[in-house]
């Protein structure tokens, strides 16, 4: 962009919802401070709407609402393109025909980046402009920035976020409160947290999207969302929550970014970290992502990942950042595939596995000792175990086990269970940190058993 020291800046919005709203607003109440630091008087100068009757809790003058996209892609006095619209189209042709008129696009749009990025990008540098997307992935968090713009001598070598909201304040309340998930997402959606369809969120779709982004960024690649091994939190109970708690564990919803021998491992799973780790202590809508490189070590950064202002926050903070340094931005390069890890499809991530299942009360010894049994004559051991009475006449069994695959469990269960007309169902989650053996095994003739005082928890739930 030439020298716009001084210049009036028109910006158009394509959207005026939630985080249309929010960067309308904050065009309109930090003008100064704005023009300020960038020399530039930015105004919004026409606003792409798709309902012009719609009632609006925003001051804005109607004569600047439009229906056609023409009325601002064919506007040359137009500089930049703000697009808050979500979806893929129309979203999609209006962003090609913006960055091919030769101006600068910035998304919130997190769907579209991860499925369409690549091609985004490239016709982004083909001419000449930038696409920027910091607010599509943890709101208010710098992390595209930190990613694109700083880190750029390190080696990523890990990363791991909570990186949905929705999910971060059902799994807080359900550990808070105890109560259950369906109760909690009907509140949630009630306080504007959740979607009225909330399948994107709870089924980790949205946190693959972000994850997927990050993962485009720290390693220079393109990655497939579809391929991100991917596990939502509708499956959880509250047994489940308060099992973890009681091993010492909270359970959250982690996108996670593995650098291996042969590749990347990506995931977004409900995962159990131990009480003191960083995001164990991230609750309600917040988002946190700590990023693992080489040179500096482990970063982390909290903050609001969604909302109106948050989000507003950072596409404003990308317009500045093209006011200011429009040339110096880097360009991210998306176009080598991804080369997933080997060890990803087989036997599932290395390290220890939470696993329950809801057992009749009269068979959870019998079975439970089988399991075990089995697992440890495959290397496996137990690090630790919880039981809960579910009040039903049924009893939660957890571990915390270690030195066997999920695969290892899944088979060995299969086995077990082939005959039985209702099997409990096996819930596994991953754990972080690392796990020792903590029961005591005494081999016996024929099988391998061990020694144990089972105790339950004389609440009920
Ligand atoms: N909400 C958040 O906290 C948040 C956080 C991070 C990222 N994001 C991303 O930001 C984007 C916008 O989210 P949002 O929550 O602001 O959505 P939203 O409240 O539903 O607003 C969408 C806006 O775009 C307009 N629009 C949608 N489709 C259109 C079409 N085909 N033609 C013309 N206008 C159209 C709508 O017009 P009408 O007003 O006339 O209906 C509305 O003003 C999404 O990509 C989302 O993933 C949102």
């Amino acid at each position: 962009m030439a020298d716009k020291k001084q210049q009036l800046i028109k910006i158009g919005l394509l959207g005026l919802g939630t985080v249309g709203g929010g960067v309308y607003k904050t065009i309109l109440n930090n003008f100064d401070v704005i023009r300020t630091r960038t020399g530039c008087e930015v105004t919004v100068s026409r606003v792409l709407v798709r309902d012009l009757e719609k009632e609006r809790q925003l001051d804005v003058d109607g004569s600047l609402l439009t229906l056609e996209p023409e009325d601002l892609i064919g506007d040359a006095s137009i500089d930049i393109f703000i697009e808050v619209m979500g979806g893929i189209e129309p979203a999609k042709t209006i962003i090609l025909d913006v960055l091919r008129s030769g101006r600068h696009v910035i998304t919130a749009n997190k769907e579209l980046l991860a499925k369409h990025g690549a091609e985004l990008l490239e016709v982004a540098e083909e001419n000449g402009v930038h696409l920027l997307f910091e607010a599509s992935v943890a709101g208010g968090i710098p992390i595209i920035r930190l990613l694109q713009g700083y880190l750029t001598a390190n080696r990523v070598d890990g990363i791991s976020g909570i990186l949905n909201g929705t999910c971060n304040y059902i799994l807080t309340k359900m550990a808070k409160t105890g109560r259950d998930y369906s109760e909690i997402l009907e509140e949630a959606k009630l306080l504007g947290y959740a979607e009225a369809d909330p399948t994107s969120d709870v089924e980790g779709y949205d946190a693959a999207y972000k994850l997927a982004i990050l993962a485009n960024l720290a390693y220079d690649v393109q990655v497939e969302t579809a391929n991100i091994e991917r596990q939502g939190i509708s499956q959880l109970s509250s047994a489940d929550v308060k099992a973890a708690k009681r091993l010492g564990y909270t359970i959250k919803l982690v996108g996670a970014a593995a650098k291996e021998q042969e590749g990347v491992r990506l995931s977004v799973r409900p995962r159990l970290l131990p009480d003191d780790h960083p995001l164990a202590r991230v609750d309600d809508v917040f988002n946190a992502v700590t990023v693992q490189a080489d040179v500096v070590g482990d970063l982390t950064f909290i903050g609001r990942g969604a909302g109106e202002l948050p989000t507003a926050s950072a596409v404003v903070e990308d317009l500045t950042a093209l006011l200011t340094g429009g040339d110096a931005i880097r360009r991210p390069s998306w176009h080598r595939r991804l080369e997933e890890s080997a060890s990803g499809a087989e036997g599932g991530e290395p390290g220890g596995l939470y696993l329950s299942a809801a057992f009749d009360e009269r068979e959870c010894t019998e079975r439970a000792e089988r399991l075990e049994a089995a697992l440890f004559t495959q290397g496996g051991f137990v690090a630790k175990s919880e039981r809960l009475p579910l009040g039903d006449g049924k009893i939660l069994q957890s571990w915390l086990l270690g030195g066997v695959s999920e695969t290892q469990v899944r088979q060995e269960w299969q086995k077990q269970v082939q005959n039985a007309p209702q099997a409990p169902t096996l819930l596994f989650l991953p754990v972080e940190g690392p796990l020792e053996p903590g029961v005591e095994w005494i081999a016996t003739t024929g099988s391998s058993y061990h020694e144990r005082n089972w105790t339950l928890d004389s609440q009920v739930l």
